[in-house]
């Protein structure tokens, strides 16, 4: 039997980490967290599809796409995750088929007010925020629970 897939989706600006912010976002590059996030999940048996894109409609097809292909979904949508009805429309989608985790490497309450609200929340049955870089680690755990699936 093939592998269960996950997809790992990072939104905009999440290519420059390691660079951007990293007081607050942390240290990793996109290829750290890529590398640490295929190690854990090769633990589980599970293959995972890592991407990123800094606009909105490639999230959105990505989504789409997890549809038919993935067992579970880790998203973190950036600075659409408080902006973007069509990742919440299209997160809908996945309901009751595919399970859903959100990522945040900082925790977005405890910020600027315009962070407070997030699309991809109603839809994640597990959040992981303020945990850096750790967090999507910890989101292929929460999966593999959910699913039933041991190291
Ligand atoms: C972020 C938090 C968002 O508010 C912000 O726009 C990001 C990154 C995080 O991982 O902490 O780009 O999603």
């Amino acid at each position: 039997m093939s592998q269960p897939v996950i997809f790992i989706l990072l939104g905009p600006n999440l290519n420059m980490l390691g660079i951007r912010e990293p007081h607050i976002y942390g240290y990793e590059t996109i290829q750290d967290i890529e590398k640490m996030c295929r190690k854990e999940a090769e633990s589980y048996g599970f293959d995972i599809e890592f991407k990123q894109s800094n606009h909105e409609g490639d999230l959105v097809t990505w989504i789409q796409d997890a549809l038919n292909k993935a067992r579970g979904l880790i998203i973190n949508a950036a600075a659409y995750t408080h902006t973007s009805v069509a990742i919440y429309d299209a997160l809908k989608m996945l309901e009751g088929k595919v399970s859903v985790v959100e990522v945040h490497h900082s925790n977005p309450k405890e910020r600027e007010s315009f962070r407070h609200v997030s699309y991809v929340e109603p839809h994640a049955f597990a959040h992981f925020a303020g945990h850096g870089a750790r967090g999507y680690a910890m989101g292929i755990a929460a999966l593999a629970e959910r699913l039933g699936i041991e190291k």
